[in-house]
């Protein structure tokens, strides 16, 4: 059946085609024919499973067609099994439900840009890429792998311009961050998206270089599993009225769910952003992989999937 919501459409696959190994390419276009909702580079889709997983994917394709959407799936054997089974279910003419397209990483103005990407990572770098030649900016991309079979994109990125280095694991090991970072000319926006050691490395790295302007980064898994320890404490939803115990071994998210069913989540790890909420009053106790530590450090946004309260009580501004 087709729905079209505001927020939700269903799509149609154009085409599937491998674009590495283990990595599909996924072209999809409207149901009915329309056009679909307009996107800007670091923007994701998510896509409901047949099963009821959901899962966010970068869009890759370019900005300014209308018609379509692309994204590139990397089949994940130990994940969580969404990227499993949209691998074996991917096929021209299977229709999806998706979410309309959301921006966390987007592309800030800058004179320079530095993209580091990192195997499936790459996805979201490749509209951004595009956007930055669009806009005369400097740039220069460095695209990390295990092997060269494993890229996607590669040889169409290593053909675009000689600004593209491509880190090869099989032969050179991983990207030299120190000299890579330290070349970057001052006030470089350096951006990274990839495995969570290597988006690690990126902001251990990028704190050595302060004549870099802004580091952003998207991840696609949790630096490790959400820890549900500590003491309970209250939560207060100020605008809707109710307050509720988060005991030890249950997350905010949880408790909010019951009362606010709607309220957005995807990962529920504290990677993606979904949840991200608004603290009127209280001290949180940050464990999201997605707030900088400045952000963090304000304490006015929280992750409410795997983030607590280090006091006895937090305000929310739902
Ligand atoms: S649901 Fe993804 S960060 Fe909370």
């Amino acid at each position: 059946m087709i729905t079209t919501t505001t927020e939700r459409l269903t799509v149609h696959t154009t085409s599937v085609r491998p674009v590495a190994d283990d990595v599909l390419e996924l072209t999809f276009t409207h149901a009915q024919g329309h056009e679909l909702p307009p996107w800007e580079p670091g923007a994701h889709i998510e896509l409901e499973l047949p099963s009821g997983l959901s899962r966010q994917y970068s869009l890759c394709g370019v900005p300014t067609n209308r018609t379509s959407y692309t994204v590139a799936v990397l089949r994940e054997e130990g994940g969580r099994g969404g990227s499993r089974e949209l691998h074996e279910i991917a096929c021209v003419g299977a229709e999806f439900g998706i979410n309309l397209p959301k921006n966390h990483f987007p592309l800030v103005p800058a004179d320079s840009y530095l993209f580091i990407g990192g195997g499936i990572g790459i996805t979201p770098l490749i509209p951004m890429i595009g956007e930055a030649r669009r806009r005369g900016a400097q740039w220069r991309l460095v695209y990390g792998g295990r092997t060269a079979t494993s890229m996607a994109y590669r040889d169409t990125l290593e053909s675009l311009s000689p600004q593209v280095e491509t880190w090869i694991e099989a032969d050179r090991g991983y990207p030299d961050l120190p000299s890579i970072l330290a070349a970057a000319p001052t006030g470089t926006a350096v951006y990274t998206c990839g495995p969570t050691a290597m988006i690690d490395a990126v902001t251990a790295e990028f704190r050595k270089h302060p004549h870099l302007g802004g580091l952003h980064f998207e991840r696609f898994t949790a630096s490790g599993p959400v820890d549900t320890g500590g003491d309970s404490f209250e939560v207060e939803l100020r605008r809707t009225g109710v307050t509720f115990t988060v005991p030890e071994g249950t997350t905010i998210l949880e408790e909010v769910h019951k009362v606010l069913p709607n309220h957005p989540s995807s990962c529920e790890e504290g990677y993606c952003g979904e949840c991200e909420t608004r603290v009127l009053d209280g001290e949180p106790d940050h464990r999201d992989d997605y707030l900088t530590e400045q952000e963090q450090e304000q304490g006015d946004m929280m992750m409410i999937c795997v983030s607590r309260c280090k006091g006895s009580c937090l305000v929310l501004d739902l």
